[in-house]
């Protein structure tokens, strides 16, 4: 049996448990990718720092996304800016999420921890975000620390307008990002550890 790198040890048991949960991920592998790489980053970035939950981060990680798979593919893929009614589809996902996963994972350990995590991780430090334009630390500590998990892998995957980014170039982005959608005190406690993730140094 060939030795699998860490990484992909590390995915392989996320991939079944969102499966199991969420089958119709098998026709959107983007999300499915996206979705277990945020869960391995966001356990990691709790357990290296020691704040948070691991256990709590990577199943907000795997889950946070699910309510995408009720937003069109064309509105997800689309290269442009998008129409007012396409944007108030994708930032109703978070509550899609949230309502999915409060559904399908009725009786998985700590889902009423995980829940506040899904349905925050696109609230922004100053108000900006949504769904409920909370603030600083109003948000979450979980969905700070899966916000920068989230950002970061978005930022280093390729989107079908662009490249993806090396981990320098997205963290010079998420530095920017950094008192405005991000925690900033996270942000630079995470930074030395988020320029390691993509090279599976860690
Ligand atoms: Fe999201």
């Amino acid at each position: 049996m060939p030795v699998l790198p860490l990484g992909e040890r590390v995915l392989l048991p996320s991939v079944s448990l969102l499966f199991d949960l969420f089958p119709e991920l098998a026709e959107v592998p983007e999300l499915l990718v996206h979705s277990v790489r945020t869960a391995r980053y966001a356990f990691l970035l709790s357990r290296l720092l020691g704040l948070g939950r691991p256990r709590v981060l990577f199943c907000a990680g795997a889950l946070h996304d699910v309510g995408k798979l009720l937003v069109s593919r064309d509105i997800l893929e689309k290269p442009g800016p998008l129409l007012g009614s396409e944007w108030k589809m994708i930032v109703r996902h978070p509550l899609w999420s949230f309502e999915l996963v409060e559904s399908r994972c009725r009786g998985m350990r700590g889902l009423k921890d995980i829940l506040p995590a899904v349905r925050a991780h696109h609230e922004a430090w100053d108000g900006t975000g949504y769904p409920e334009g909370l603030k600083g630390t109003s948000i979450p500590l979980e969905a700070r620390i899966l916000a920068l998990a989230d950002v970061f892998d978005a930022l280093t995957s390729p989107r079908p307008y662009r490249a993806p980014l090396n981990s320098g170039q997205a963290l010079e982005i998420m530095a920017q990002m950094a008192g405005h959608k991000l925690d900033p005190y996270l942000f630079e406690k995470a930074r030395i550890l988020l320029s390691f993730f993509r090279e599976e140094k860690v």
